[in-house]
């Protein structure tokens, strides 16, 4: 399988979109007929602690073993799987090539002179590239995106696929899949995100991703070692407990009446200012965009009661929880009530699903 063609196209249709996460494993599968998309299978499977660390997997088998119950557990027959690798690991790079190259001769030409685009040995990444189309400066010249991903990234995650018994036809970069994602929210969006500058902040466990996109279009990425990790360990630090246990009350809400004051309220104060320190990053790289007219929060930080209310005061922008299957048919073995629970975690999840209908193939 070579990552560059499947980072930018040739699927089959039946396609999974698995999310391996630091928290769990998310699987997705959609159905689309039409313009109207449906949930046909999806599962979370949680993920033992540090199985996934700054998205290096440090045991594949054991990840492997969670990818196997997921599947059981969404109950689908499809065995190809699009997954993702993380921005980070990637590097893309925007190249001149001449216009008059068959795709081949430039494979060949890229392969050759690779090392003067990528830090690492050609050994040791797995290339793709896309043609964009004529260079606007010369038209003799075409621009071509050349991405570089390091193998281990990708190997790593085939083992784990492997035990599964998946393919990995597609593998994806986590900002693609959520921008990708993003089209499953424009109905929460003003005029449905027409001229408007919206961004969607995708907190979880361990990360905060904050994608901006301006008339649909992402104008900036950015992403943060921050998320609810942080405000398990806050919990566990004030009331003496467990990792185990205090992500549980977390999540079950089942804290003492001072929760809020003890810990929380710092928690959510950090969370605003992180957003909003990624937001003048972008306001400050970007000199034609001086604000945001609505702000969606995904991930599992989203679940927090009041968060959305809390971010829009403290940062005046108006501000909503992901709804990303709002507005499609759920499958009764899609489980829908425990997917309308879970569904702001899977944005990255369904932007891979969605590569099942990939137009380039
Ligand atoms: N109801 C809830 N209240 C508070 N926190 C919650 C709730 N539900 C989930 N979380 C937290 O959300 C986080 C998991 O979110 P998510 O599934 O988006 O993370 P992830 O995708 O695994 O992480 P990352 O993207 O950082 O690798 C965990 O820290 C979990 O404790
Ligand atoms: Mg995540």
């Amino acid at each position: 399988m070579s990552f560059m063609q499947s980072l930018f196209g040739g699927v089959s249709r039946e396609l999974i979109g698995l999310d391996i996460s630091s928290s769990a494993v998310k699987l997705i599968e959609l159905g689309r007929r039409g313009d109207r998309y449906s949930v046909e299978a999806y599962a979370v499977e949680p993920l033992p602690l540090n199985v996934v660390v700054d998205k290096q997997l440090t045991d594949p088998k054991l990840v492997g073993e969670a990818i196997k119950r997921a599947v059981a557990r969404a109950g689908t027959r499809t065995r190809n799987a699009a997954i993702a690798v993380a921005g980070s690991s990637v590097i893309t790079k925007l190249i001149n090539m001449s216009a008059n190259l068959s795709e081949n001769d430039m494979e060949e030409q890229i392969r050759a002179e690779a090392d003067q685009y990528i830090p690492y040995p050609i050994d040791e990444v797995n290339l793709d590239f896309q043609v964009l189309g004529p260079s606007t400066k010369d038209r003799s010249v075409v621009d071509v995106l050349l991405a570089a991903c390091r193998k281990e990234q990708v190997e790593q995650r085939i083992a784990a696929l492997d035990i599964a018994g998946l393919t990995p036809t597609v593998v994806d970069i986590e900002a693609y899949a959520l921008e990708n994602a993003c089209q499953f929210v424009t109905h929460q969006m003003p005029d449905g995100g027409r001229d408007k500058t919206v961004a969607v902040v995708d907190m979880g466990a361990s990360m905060t991703s904050l994608l901006v996109l301006h008339d649909l279009r992402t104008v900036y990425t950015r992403d943060q070692a921050f998320g609810g990790k942080q405000l398990t360990e806050d919990i566990m630090r004030f009331y003496g407990m467990s990792f185990e246990e205090a992500g549980k009350a977390k999540r079950e809400g089942n804290l003492p009446e001072t929760y809020q004051q003890d810990v929380l309220d710092h928690f959510l104060a950090d969370m605003a200012q992180q957003i909003d320190r990624s937001l003048q990053f972008f306001f400050s790289a970007s000199s034609q965009h001086g604000s945001v007219d609505q702000m969606i929060l995904a991930g599992g930080c989203a679940s927090i009661p009041g968060v959305e209310g809390f971010i829009q005061e403290r940062l005046q922008i108006p501000t909503v929880l992901a709804h990303p299957f709002a507005q499609m048919a759920v499958a009764s073995r899609a489980r829908p009530q425990q997917l309308a629970l879970d569904e702001a975690t899977l944005m990255i999840a369904a932007g891979l699903a969605y590569r099942a209908f990939d137009e380039t193939d």
